[in-house]
């Protein structure tokens, strides 16, 4: 049963506090599923958790109790009830019979079926409270109110209308292969950046080039941070923090003498497979970067550094929920001492490219400019003929920041220019990119 799979899914997630890859496992109403009822569960799983605020605003002005007060089974039915009305075009009669039957049969002495009845009618004969909710509301009030004042409202907002879409899966290919030849076969889109762009849902395992080692999945904005080292053949290159790898793949497919080095064992795995499917050589290294260090200076340095992932929210919604402002803080500290790390394995005028998967000025912009303060690094900026598909994303300094322009929908532009700016960004998860070199 789909509906009852998603819900255990949500309510594993959103009420028990668990990662969703974490969910899938666990939840013994996923596990019986198959085929594409499983594709169906976690779509709505994925949808009701990616507006997640937005409809319990909803869900709040059709109650008559707090939310707190539904049975969180029940609640998590009504969550996914309304991810299928308003995000995923499931028609409302559809939605209602299909989700009053799961409640019945999931919690039949609860009287869910009847309050699941009556909720999701009111929802459905008023998809305005939906659509008019303010687009920050799909995360908690603190999150959002701290999302809108780092980075302002239009970047907020932007960042959570993407939120709400399905998120793509892009390809990274192994130098030589053609995005447009990929893109053919794959019946998928080549990206300005050199990405080709799938629809979500396709079996990647089961895609031409899996198996061969053309290609791996890697957000098409995460290719920034090892795109702007430029032509880095026969250089040494350390990747501090590599795991799952799509940098340090990047790196050596380009022709690098890569090193991956990463403080978890078991996600340096998935990078040992990656590397032997995509059958490229690297070292691999299992320390904490901060007190390895390389046996020669190195030419250049990569640092995806742990962050509040704030900027993935869209491929893993639930994160919203599982943090908090003290957790925030506690993340530029560790990036401050990672950078110094670097600068101790580069040589002099060794380049670094320091990179986070989130829009927070602490994490991202305000760590580079302390660096340069301290003397011993000087940016160098990032053209927008750099980085093609996302020369919206270059700051005045010379930095990235991939957030979507607010008028990036070609049909919402106001000007010619906004419309060519629209017609050939690239949308993609939010990634702070900067480089900086070790001054000798
Ligand atoms: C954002 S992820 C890296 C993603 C990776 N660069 C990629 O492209 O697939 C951050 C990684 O930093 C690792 N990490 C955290 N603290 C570390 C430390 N002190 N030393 C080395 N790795 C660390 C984590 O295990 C995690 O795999």
């Amino acid at each position: 049963m789909s509906r009852v799979a998603a819900a255990d899914l949500v309510l594993l997630t959103a009420h028990g506090g668990a990662d969703l890859d974490s969910a899938l496992e666990a939840s013994d109403q996923y596990s019986p599923l198959e085929g594409p009822d499983r594709g169906f569960a976690r779509a709505m799983a994925s949808a009701a958790l990616r507006a997640l605020g937005r409809i319990d605003l909803v869900l709040s002005g059709v109650l008559d109790r707090p939310l707190e007060r539904i049975d969180p089974p029940v609640l998590a039915l009504l969550r996914v009830g309304c991810a299928q009305l308003f995000l995923m075009g499931i028609q409302d009669y559809a939605c209602v019979s299909a989700t009053v039957e799961a409640a019945r049969r999931w919690r039949p002495a609860s009287r869910g079926g009847a309050l699941v009845n009556a909720i999701l009618r009111r929802a459905a004969s008023e998809p305005r409270a939906f659509l008019e909710a303010p687009a920050t509301s799909i995360w908690p009030d603190w999150l959002a109110a701290y999302i809108r004042s780092s980075i302002g409202e239009p970047a907020a907002c932007a960042i959570a209308e993407l939120q709400l879409e399905e998120p793509p899966i892009d390809l990274s290919l192994q130098r030589g292969e053609r995005a447009a030849d990929w893109a053919d076969r794959l019946g998928a889109t080549a990206l300005p950046n050199g990405s080709v762009r799938l629809e979500t849902g396709r079996p990647i395992s089961e895609l031409p080039g899996y198996a061969e080692g053309r290609w791996w999945v890697q957000d098409a904005g995460a290719t920034l941070a090892a795109g702007i080292l430029g032509d880095v053949r026969d250089k040494h290159v350390t990747d501090l923090c590599a795991a799952p790898g799509g940098k340090a793949m990047q790196l050596a497919s380009a022709g690098a003498k890569v090193t991956a080095l990463d403080i978890s064992r078991q996600r340096l795995d998935v990078v040992k497979r990656n590397a032997a499917r995509l059958s490229l050589p690297m070292t691999i290294v299992e320390a904490d970067a901060r007190g390895w260090r390389p046996e020669q200076l190195q030419d250049a340095v990569l640092l995806d550094a742990p962050c509040s992932a704030l900027g993935v929210l869209r491929r893993h919604p639930e994160g919203a929920w599982r943090r908090d402002p003290a957790d925030l803080a506690r993340f530029p500290k560790t990036q401050a001492s990672l950078l110094d790390a670097a600068w101790e394995m580069l040589r002099p005028d060794g380049v670094l490219s320091y990179c986070v998967c989130t829009p927070s000025p602490e994490e991202g912009v305000d760590v580079i400019e302390a660096a340069i303060r301290s003397g011993r690094w000087e940016r160098r900026p990032i053209a927008p003929d750099e980085t093609p598909g996302f020369s919206h994303a270059v700051t005045p300094a010379g930095d990235l920041l991939t957030i979507p322009p607010p008028a990036l929908s070609v049909e919402r532009a106001s000007s010619e220019v906004e419309r060519d700016l629209a017609a050939s960004s690239v949308t993609s998860d939010v990634f702070f990119v900067a480089r900086l070199v070790r001054r000798s």
